[in-house]
């Protein structure tokens, strides 16, 4: 096997439409510190296409393609004689980004990073996880237990919306904030994620997204106990007069990785509301908004806004042990969001979206 080539899906960065199917070198486990991992799957999301449409994305250094791949899970083959903690056999989900020298990366807080140096697997400068082998070491690799193996590729879009979510709250430490309704806009798996999350956690949450009332994403968004509403139906500006007190809502995650809606979102806030933004958006936009109602807005109503990128291992861990509360409280649901399997040969078809897909993933192998 080391010293042999593998399959593995790759891309030119900057270049539309390059992703392909390649034989690429399977590097052997060289340093006492590395654990190889056999993939097992790897979910599909729109930072992907958006890599593939050439808008963003970075190959390593001296590489002419990039591996795609971020949302791994896997099951280690082989540790290096000194690996604590991981043996053989063992289910894992690897961290993407990884640090610079920065303070907060130093501090293990690569998702605040502040020079900006760093990389991310499968995105920047270094390489993802669609390939049948990856090399990893133990601290960037987070232990999956058997009983939410089959769903574990979802802990990296959920790790995304715990760092939202802890983000947000973090925020809203600067007052006693009860937030009583909050709104979700996209029904993609980090918007669906999010309702879950908030669901769970016992918030009314509304999710609104373009898509129809009849459709696999509206009935998910429901059947976790959130309200969905079709924008097709009913216009975004329409939303807040129905969420309460405060004239909006006390917490937004935006997810449809659309910077217009993105804009009309922080419109949606109530009086001291807080929205989280998560949606990487390439290339540009010009919108127009009526800047002096929204900033009056936001002003007079001490409204925060708050990006939020990436996950620190907490929220790995988090995303871990939600997946195993959603599978209890809604058993078979998570599993129902896994809506397209395609063997790596059809990475084409897997980056291109369908109507009813929720998550896809490209499958390399048996559990
Ligand atoms: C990934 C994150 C990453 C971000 C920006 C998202 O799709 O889930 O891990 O930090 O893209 O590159």
């Amino acid at each position: 096997m080391a010293g042999s080539m593998m399959q593995a899906v790759v891309v030119t960065p900057g270049i539309k439409d390059s992703a392909r199917l390649a034989e690429v070198p399977l590097e052997p486990l060289s340093g006492p510190g590395d654990v190889l991992v056999r993939t097992v799957r790897v979910g599909v999301c729109g930072t992907d296409a958006e890599i593939n449409e050439g808008l963003y994305g970075e190959a390593p250094k001296g590489s002419p393609f990039l591996i795609l791949g971020h949302e791994s899970f896997g099951r280690v083959t082989q540790v290096g004689r000194d690996v604590r903690g991981l043996l053989p056999g063992d289910f894992v989900v690897a961290m993407v980004r990884r640090p610079d020298g920065c303070p907060n990366c130093l501090n293990g807080e690569q998702d605040m990073c502040l020079w900006g140096r760093y990389t991310e697997r499968g995105i920047r400068g270094m390489h993802g996880f669609m390939a049948e082998y990856f090399i990893d070491q133990p601290q960037y690799l987070l232990k999956a237990p058997p009983a939410v193996a089959h769903v574990g590729v979802l802990v990296e879009p959920l790790s995304v919306v715990e760092k939202a979510l802890r983000q947000a709250f973090e925020a809203q430490r600067r007052m006693l904030w009860r937030p009583r309704t909050a709104l979700v806009l996209g029904a993609g798996p980090i918007g669906l994620l999010a309702a879950m999350l908030l669901r769970s956690q016992g918030l009314p949450t509304c999710v609104a997204s373009r898509g129809p009332t009849a459709s696999a994403r509206a009935q998910l968004a429901q059947d976790a106990g959130a309200r969905y509403v079709s924008l097709a139906e009913t216009p975004l500006a329409e939303l807040p007069r129905r969420a309460g007190e405060t004239g909006g809502f006390d917490l937004i995650i935006e997810a449809t990785g659309d910077s217009g809606v993105v804009m009309q979102a922080m419109g949606l806030m109530g009086t001291n509301g807080v929205v989280c933004l998560t949606s990487v958006t390439g290339g540009h936009n010009d919108v127009q908004v009526d800047a002096s109602v929204l900033n009056q807005s936001i002003v007079l109503g001490n409204k925060a806004i708050v990006g939020s990128v990436n996950a620190n291992v907490r929220d790995m861990r988090q995303a871990i042990a939600d997946l195993a509360v959603f599978e209890s409280v809604w058993p078979g649901l998570l599993g129902r969001m896994l809506s397209r399997r395609v063997p790596p040969a059809d990475f084409g078809a897997a980056l291109r979206r369908q109507p009813d897909d929720v998550k896809v993933v490209v499958e390399f192998g048996p559990e």
